[in-house]
């Protein structure tokens, strides 16, 4: 019996030792100091350091590795902004508070903000019910892989609601892939701040061991 409780004791202490090595790793000081760039330099990011990223996306993990995701890697940055300029024309003619509120000072175009490298991400139409989170995935895979090498990025959404036409037309895109959303990538300009974005305190519920969710009364609303 007690060498069971030694064994189980040791596996515990190898476990938190292992625990605490990954809490260290950079990846959390990654996700804690990432801010979304919205200035970039006008140079383009090394290709092999495109195609790292972009297979960061390629081996996340998905629903029943069904690997729903197709992936734009634009390195072209006249291109890129190009399409950006016809977006946000798009973009402020059907809602024009869109910009309201984002510091875009000085900014060539509001969709990619001049990124070298713009990545659109697009599933299958004939995918999985999972595929939209597949992607979200796959993207925020490739978002950190970028940072980790010091780049800088912009989730972009507005290609697909004010978009989603031009994107289809300058990449030609096949009738049978939908797309999700695009990332902007380059080497972040030097007056770019990492403007401090607030994150809620009041969302994260936790059951302790031995605790009983039921037993504990209704769990207050979360307010909007
Ligand atoms: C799904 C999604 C879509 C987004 N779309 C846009 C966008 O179209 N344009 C933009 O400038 N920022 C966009 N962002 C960036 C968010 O505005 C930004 O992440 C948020 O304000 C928090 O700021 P932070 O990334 O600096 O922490 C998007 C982010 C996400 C996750």
């Amino acid at each position: 019996m007690n060498s069971l409780k030694e064994n189980e004791n040791e596996q515990k202490e190898d476990m938190l030792a292992r625990l605490s090595q990954t809490e260290t790793t950079e990846i959390l000081e990654l996700i804690k100091n990432r801010r979304t760039c919205r200035k970039y330099l006008p140079f383009q990011i090394p290709e092999e350091i495109a195609l790292k990223i972009v297979d960061a996306g390629r081996l996340a993990v998905s629903a029943r590795n069904l690997q729903p995701c197709v992936f734009y890697l634009i390195q072209n940055r006249n291109l890129n902004i190009e399409m950006g300029m016809k977006i946000e024309k798009i973009a402020l003619e059907q809602l024009p508070t869109c910009f309201d509120g984002i510091d875009t000072a000085g900014a060539l175009e509001r969709i990619f903000y001049g990124a070298p490298t713009v990545i659109h991400i697009f599933v299958r139409t004939d995918g999985y019910f999972t595929k939209f989170v597949d992607a979200g995935i796959a993207f925020e895979n490739m978002l950190l892989a970028a940072e980790s090498f010091g780049l800088s990025t912009c989730p972009c959404a507005l290609t697909k609601l004010f978009g989603n036409e031009i994107v289809r037309e300058y990449l030609c895109i096949p009738s049978n892939l939908d797309l999700v959303m695009s990332l902007s990538i380059g080497h972040p300009s030097p007056d770019f701040k990492k403007v401090s974005m607030p994150r809620r305190m009041d969302n994260i519920i936790i059951i302790k061991e031995g605790e009983d969710p039921r037993k504990k009364g209704e769990i207050k609303e979360i307010d909007n």
